[in-house]
């Protein structure tokens, strides 16, 4: 039987300005993982729904999904993509919708209530919508992040500086109490020094945003985790980290 996350404090509220505060319940290593064989705060090589599959129901703070889809690739429909450029992107495995929506389900089943859902995606889906990722889901649109990344990328018109973050959040929806730093920009500017992986994201926001949302210890899962860039943030303010990727690098 799925472990069912219980709430401390007893009334439901779905005002987003309520002062209830429902803490994480404090979980341990066999109540999240139905399997030994998922390492945490470790990196695993395995298909990102296989793990998420093995997380029991309700009892992660936070997820980042990063998802390898095509999106501006097959927008822009550079021709010689694969071949002279963009090489190592093209040889990661690429997302369809119904796989993406595979995923955003398991997430939303095993996010505690009122926890979040950080996904980024490119400028296409920002504009055109994600909406029917999540029909099925608890989750909805609660912000977004823009991050400048601090150096120029490619385009026919314009050239890409930046990419975006949706922050959704399960029902119940609220800020108050649940999301503890208000600082955090909507805009944010980070390069990155130290790159192994094509789409690493950036270690000071991953950081700040699960500071935000989550308490010492709590579980924060990274189903295609790449460089493992939510792992060290997540070693900086001790958190428990559960994810993996196809490969490890
Ligand atoms: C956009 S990158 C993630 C980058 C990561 N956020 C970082 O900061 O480095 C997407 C990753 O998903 C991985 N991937 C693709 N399909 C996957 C799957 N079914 N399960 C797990 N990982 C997958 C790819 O190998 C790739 O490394």
């Amino acid at each position: 039987m799925e472990n069912a996350a219980v709430l401390i404090n007893g009334n439901e509220s779905n005002n987003v300005f309520s002062k209830l505060r429902k803490p994480t319940p404090k979980f341990q290593y066999a109540n999240v993982l139905k399997t030994d064989f998922i390492k945490v705060n470790d990196k695993n090589e395995m298909d990102g729904l296989a793990l998420l599959k093995n997380i029991y129901q309700g009892v992660v703070s936070g997820c980042f999904f990063d998802p390898q889809y095509r999106g501006i690739m097959d927008k822009m429909n550079y021709g010689n993509e694969g071949k002279t450029r963009q090489v190592e992107r093209s040889e990661l495995n690429q997302m369809s919708d119904e796989t993406i929506i595979s995923f955003v389900n398991e997430i939303d089943r095993v996010l505690v209530p009122s926890g979040h859902l950080f996904l980024w995606i490119d400028k296409f889906h920002l504009c055109e919508g994600t909406n029917h990722w999540f029909n099925y889901t608890k989750l909805s649109v609660v912000d977004l992040i823009t991050w400048d990344k601090g150096k120029i990328g490619m385009g026919y018109r314009t050239r890409r500086k930046s990419e975006y973050l949706l922050i959704l959040q399960k029902e119940p929806k609220r800020a108050k109490g649940v999301w503890t730093n208000h600082s955090i920009p909507d805009t944010w500017t980070e390069k990155i020094t130290d790159k192994i992986h094509t789409h690493q994201k950036p270690i000071g926001l991953q950081t700040a945003l699960i500071e935000a949302i989550s308490a010492k210890g709590d579980y924060i899962i990274d189903p295609c985790a790449g460089s493992y860039s939510v792992l060290d943030a997540c070693k900086l303010i001790e958190r428990n980290f559960i994810g993996c990727d196809l490969k490890t690098i």
